[in-house]
């Protein structure tokens, strides 16, 4: 991971991430081990005591269970709790912020109207979508600003979460869509990758070298596409020589209609995103 050039940006913030758990955690070490914030301007919170104990022996930062306290004097609020549990949390802070802090949401479906409701005044709310890649430095994360954030604060997010991948700036109105696509997708890509490796056995390589060729594979054809913006398509047509292998392998996928289901798959996350701030 790289700090080159987000430094200034960041240097001397105080954080406070409030939901220090699956996704709180991968950002808050990540961002900590980049070096981008220091330990003693760095708090977290999470529900039960004793995980604040062990988190904060890991990762040698304050930890507590104080939602209120840990805000306080911080630049940027970082709410990472589950969906349900976002309302709550800033409600607890109404009252507590000024314009001059910036809140930044990671939790799915959940607007920025509702946290900027609960908090009261003009406090800037930022929308994030983060993924576990994050955790490798090779995230993808859509951001969408509050009626209150300016170019500014989305500059800020930005530079936050390009420490951890790529970021890319995005209307409200997709960010169910880039949470069915870019957030849950680690999971769609790992099982496609688990098939290949196992298919890899199948024609006789040993697991780890199966397991080995499948997410090599994988990154490098992410990076083609990436690297030349060529049309996937259009990738796919330059492996596959006339009458050769590919084709053949190509045929058993579309009977298998891998692209329909991977289709449906983004379309009934993304459905489901719509709706998780009110489940219960
Ligand atoms: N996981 C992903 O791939 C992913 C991707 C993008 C966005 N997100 C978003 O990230 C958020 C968290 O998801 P997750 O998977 O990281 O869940 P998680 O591991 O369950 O983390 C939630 C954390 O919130 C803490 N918490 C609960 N109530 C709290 C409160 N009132 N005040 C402070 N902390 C509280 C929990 O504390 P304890 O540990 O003590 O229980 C836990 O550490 C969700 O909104 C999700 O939509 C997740």
């Amino acid at each position: 991971m790289s700090n080159k050039g987000t430094s200034n940006a960041l240097s001397g913030k105080k954080v406070a991430v409030l939901g220090a758990g699956k996704m709180g955690g991968i950002l808050l070490e990540a961002l900590l081990k980049t070096g981008l914030l220091s330990p003693k301007h760095t708090q977290a919170t999470v529900a039960h005591e004793d995980r604040a104990k062990a988190l904060g022996r890991k990762l040698g930062v304050s930890v507590g269970t104080n939602n209120r306290n840990a805000v306080e004097g911080v630049d940027i609020i970082l709410i990472a709790v589950k969906p349900q549990v976002v309302e709550e949390v800033a409600s607890q802070l109404r009252g507590r912020l000024s314009a001059r802090q910036l809140v930044i949401s990671v939790a799915a479906s959940v607007p920025n109207s509702l946290i900027e409701k609960a908090l009261g005044g003009d406090i800037p709310v930022i929308r994030a979508m983060p993924n576990t890649p994050c955790f490798v430095g090779s995230g993808m994360t859509a951001i969408a600003r509050g009626a209150h954030a300016t170019a500014k604060h989305v500059e800020l997010a930005t530079t936050m979460f390009n420490v951890v991948g790529r970021t890319v700036v995005v209307d409200e109105k997709h960010m169910d869509a880039v949470t069915g696509l870019s957030a849950s997708g680690p999971a769609y890509i790992y099982i496609i990758l688990e098939s290949l490796a196992e298919a890899g056995v199948k024609v006789g390589l040993p697991r780890d070298v199966a397991t080995l060729l499948a997410a090599q594979t994988t990154l490098g054809a992410a990076r083609v596409v990436l690297d030349t913006g060529d049309h996937p398509a259009l990738l796919k047509d330059s492996v596959t020589t006339p009458a050769g292998c590919t084709v053949d392998g190509l045929m058993e996928l579309e009977e298998g209609k891998l692209r329909v289901t991977l289709i449906k798959a983004v379309v009934k996350a993304t459905q489901r995103a719509k709706e998780l701030a009110y489940a219960s």
